[in-house]
């Protein structure tokens, strides 16, 4: 309380508060009648902090809470080309996301856009051709104009992109991949391994300025951590641009293990590319196949609360490597776990179901505070 910086902080926090309180529930106050801190703020530039929303969330009073957290926003659904470009070649549907990114400009966060090219959420168009499978050079050709179209349309006001999600795999029953690990997509199957290459040189043509990830899902596995550096630095031997390894983070509150997160931050810093944090969540279900939890006991949001204060501690020791962390939704009860793998309940945010903190967002607060305290 001595430290002015701090002082300041909470004089600003109650006339926010104030503010929004008619608007904003969840940014008014705490349950002990407090003004709620600003966990990016807490966490500081050291270590910008996000948030997945939808375009819903960005026309709402969410908005405001968003920004009372966040400095970057990346859109959960509403940029990924099944939304983008639904019908047909050549032909997009920009007014929605364009609604939600400048909205976000407005509010002076900086946008992260996902994803460009990815085996879910694409229209069926891109790999069809008079009914059937496409040909390599008709996919290469559209591929290059859609990553054009796209990233030239929010040149300027996305400042990275999720060039390439989900591209290799390994031990997961029903996938098929290549010898390299590199899943059997249909952009893998019928282009060959180098629609990496094809992507990510499209993507820095059309916006230079434009930081480029390749982002993925257990990247602290081992056998992914040799897979995505080997590509990275094919890719740069290449003379082609990538900037950056996206962790996607869906955690479970056993899963993964420390230790192998923070191998694998230190594995991915020897390629020379920052990493950022993308999609994080703490599942409480700590079998993703499995529907355990019927509600959020005690016990399990403190445990929660101590792998994200684990997590986060760990961000911060190796914040020289990492330039965002993003976590995939506002609050639990717009969580995408609640319906996926699985209709069930889940709670893996830091706000809950009324957007209030949970123990695990006092909890990195507590972190964030430490950390800015220390040497
Ligand atoms: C998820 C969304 O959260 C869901 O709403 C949607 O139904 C499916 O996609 N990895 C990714 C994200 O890269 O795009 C996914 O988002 C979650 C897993």
């Amino acid at each position: 309380m001595t430290d002015p910086a701090f002082r300041q902080f909470t004089r600003r926090q109650l006339t926010l508060a104030m503010a929004c309180a008619a608007v904003a529930p969840g940014l008014a106050l705490g349950a002990a009648g407090k003004p709620v801190p600003s966990l990016g703020q807490a966490l500081g530039p050291r270590l910008p902090f996000g948030m997945a929303v939808t375009p819903a969330q960005m026309a709402s009073s969410d908005a405001a809470l968003v920004q009372h957290h966040a400095s970057i926003i990346v859109a959960e659904n509403a940029m990924k080309p099944s939304e983008l470009s639904p019908r047909a070649e050549g032909q997009y549907s920009f007014e929605v996301a364009d609604a939600m990114v400048n909205k976000a400009l407005e509010l002076g966060l900086k946008v992260r856009g996902h994803t460009l090219i990815w085996h879910q959420q694409t229209p069926p168009w891109m790999f069809l051709e008079n009914g059937q499978t496409v040909s390599r050079a008709t996919l290469i050709e559209r591929m290059r104009r859609y990553i054009t179209d796209v990233v030239t349309h929010f040149k300027g006001r996305v400042y990275a992109w999720d060039v390439v999600n989900e591209a290799f795999c390994f031990g997961e029953a029903n996938v098929k991949t290549d010898a390299e690990g590199m899943r059997m997509s249909p952009w893998r199957e019928i282009i060959g391994p180098e629609f990496i290459d094809i992507a990510f040189e499209a993507a820095s043509a059309a916006d230079p300025n434009a930081l480029l990830f390749y982002n993925d899902y257990e990247t602290q596995n081992a056998d992914k951590v040799k897979a995505v550096s080997r590509m990275v630095r094919q890719l740069k031997g290449r003379g082609i641009k990538i900037d950056g390894i996206g962790h996607q983070s869906h955690m479970t509150v056993t899963h993964p293990r420390l230790s192998e997160v923070e191998a694998s931050l230190i594995a991915y810093a020897e390629l020379g590319v920052t990493q950022q944090i993308t999609e994080l969540d703490i599942a409480l279900n700590a079998d993703l196949t499995k529907n355990q939890v019927p509600r959020a006991t005690p016990r399990l949001l403190a445990l929660q609360a101590q792998r994200y204060a684990d997590m986060f501690r760990l961000f911060l020791k190796h914040r020289d490597k990492l330039s965002a962390v993003v976590v995939w939704g506002v609050d639990d009860r717009q969580s995408w776990l609640n319906y996926w793998p699985m209709r069930r309940f889940e709670a893996p945010l830091l706000l809950d179901r009324q957007q209030q903190p949970k123990p695990a967002f006092w909890a990195v607060l507590e972190v964030a505070k430490a950390a800015k305290t220390a040497p």
